[in-house]
């Protein structure tokens, strides 16, 4: 079958988002829900959307859906750490035996023990892991996933990182939205201040990132054990200046870099977990997505994000897996969503704004993220009768079908 052109129907529910607003909460009756559509996927697109009788009349190849179908607009990960080698289940044992994140940071392990294991690893390596991991992400509706370097912590190492993104990139028919982690942690080895490891960052690392096209995002990790918000000030400045959009891992255990990602115009300030109230009215105000990483909370037993308050102030709230071999080893960003969902009181609506619309908007992706004419056509299959139905398994339910650009990629 040719999946250049296409019909597919009837779909039992169709739930686009295409009415629902970027900002603020939305109440379970939100959504507009389109029944017994037909939809005509042509050049990766959608190119029409038709009711029964105008879809027998079209002389067009036909998927006919025999079952009940609920169709979603494909996942968006907008946070996740995928390019990476080793395994940190020694940290996390240590962690449930009461040692925190950061108290294993100070000696030595955390991000550097996956640092040295990411450095030790090829290229080759490197985009096996990642596709490895895309396999699977595929499998549960991701149709478009940010990925971060932020292990390889010198000029070299990311450059590796970055490219092995840029090669699992053209061999996956998902997208992969590389971000530049040079200012993940101060390495190691790197003999001088924090502000100097960012200059060589600036001076030696963003030039090649703009010659090879390598990555259009720019991240920083501003904490306790990490950059402090000062000396990321300056360094966002020159990404900026170089025409870097910003994002930020911010407020993860202590408040302040969402302060910083606001001044910077970020994309996206993520974490959260110990965002303030005057952190929230803040970000509500700016235009940042606040982007919540429930699987970080669940990987290390912290606090979620106050996603609730940050709806409920008008806020933009995103949510993403962190997927990371440290913090947040699940991966599952339906199960993950749903249940931060459960524990703040989000409206199924407001979860799955935040896993696609609003998620494109971190991602400053205008032609993804809900499904509409003229948008790809990146299409998730849920056999049944009711889209509630996808939360309400809390990540079991899984789609039958995951289209991408108008093809089918993957099929239960
Ligand atoms: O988003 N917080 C900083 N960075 C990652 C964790 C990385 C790691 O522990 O390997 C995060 O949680
Ligand atoms: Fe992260």
């Amino acid at each position: 079958m040719n999946y250049n052109e296409i019909l597919i129907g009837p779909i039992k529910q169709l739930v686009g988002l295409s009415e629902v607003p970027i900002r603020g909460a939305l109440a379970n009756d939100a959504l507009i829900i389109e029944e017994d559509i037909w939809l005509h996927l042509k050049d990766g697109k959608l190119h029409k959307k038709l009711n029964k009788s105008d879809a027998y009349n079209a002389d067009l190849e036909v998927l006919e859906l025999v079952k009940d179908h609920i169709v979603l607009p494909g996942f968006i990960d907008a946070h996740t750490h995928i390019c990476f080698h080793g395994s940190r289940s020694k940290d996390y044992a240590m962690r449930n035996a009461g040692i925190s994140y950061l108290e294993i940071a100070k000696a030595g392990g955390g991000i550097w023990d996956t640092v040295t294991h990411t450095r030790n690893a090829s290229q080759e390596e490197l985009v096996e892991g990642i596709l490895d991991r895309v396999d699977v992400l595929i499998t549960r509706g991701i149709t478009t996933v940010e990925v971060k370097s932020g292990y390889g912590l010198s000029v070299k190492e990311e450059l590796k990182m970055l490219r092995a993104i840029k090669e699992a990139n053209s061999k996956t028919q998902i997208d992969l939205i590389p971000t530049c982690l040079a200012a993940h942690i101060k390495p190691r080895d790197f003999e001088g201040s924090h502000a100097e490891y960012l200059d060589y960052i600036i001076d030696e690392l963003f030039p090649i990132l703009v010659e090879e096209k390598l990555c259009k995002r720019v991240d920083a990790f501003i904490e306790e054990e990490a950059f402090s918000g000062n000396v990321v000030y300056r360094y966002f400045a020159k990404a900026r200046e170089l025409g870097f959009d910003i994002t930020v891992h911010a407020d993860q255990f202590h408040p302040g870099g969402s302060r910083v990602a606001i001044e910077h115009e970020a994309l996206s300030a993520d974490h959260l977990e110990a965002s303030t109230n005057a952190e929230i009215i803040a970000l509500a105000k700016s235009n940042t997505v606040a982007m919540a990483l429930p699987g970080a909370s669940i990987g290390l037993g912290c606090a979620f994000t106050p996603a609730r308050k940050i709806l409920d102030a008008n806020g933009i709230l995103a949510i993403a897996s962190d997927w990371n071999p440290g913090s947040a080893p699940m991966g599952d960003l339906l199960t993950q969503a749903c249940i931060l969902g459960t524990f703040e009181k989000l409206s199924n609506p407001e979860v799955l704004a935040g896993i696609t619309k609003r998620a494109a908007k971190a991602l400053d992706l205008n032609d993804r993220g809900y499904i509409d004419i003229g948008l790809k056509a990146d299409l998730l299959f849920f056999e049944g009768k009711d889209y509630n139905e996808v939360f309400y398994h809390q990540g079991k339910k899984l789609p039958d079908m995951v289209f991408k650009n108008g093809k089918l990629i993957y099929k239960k």
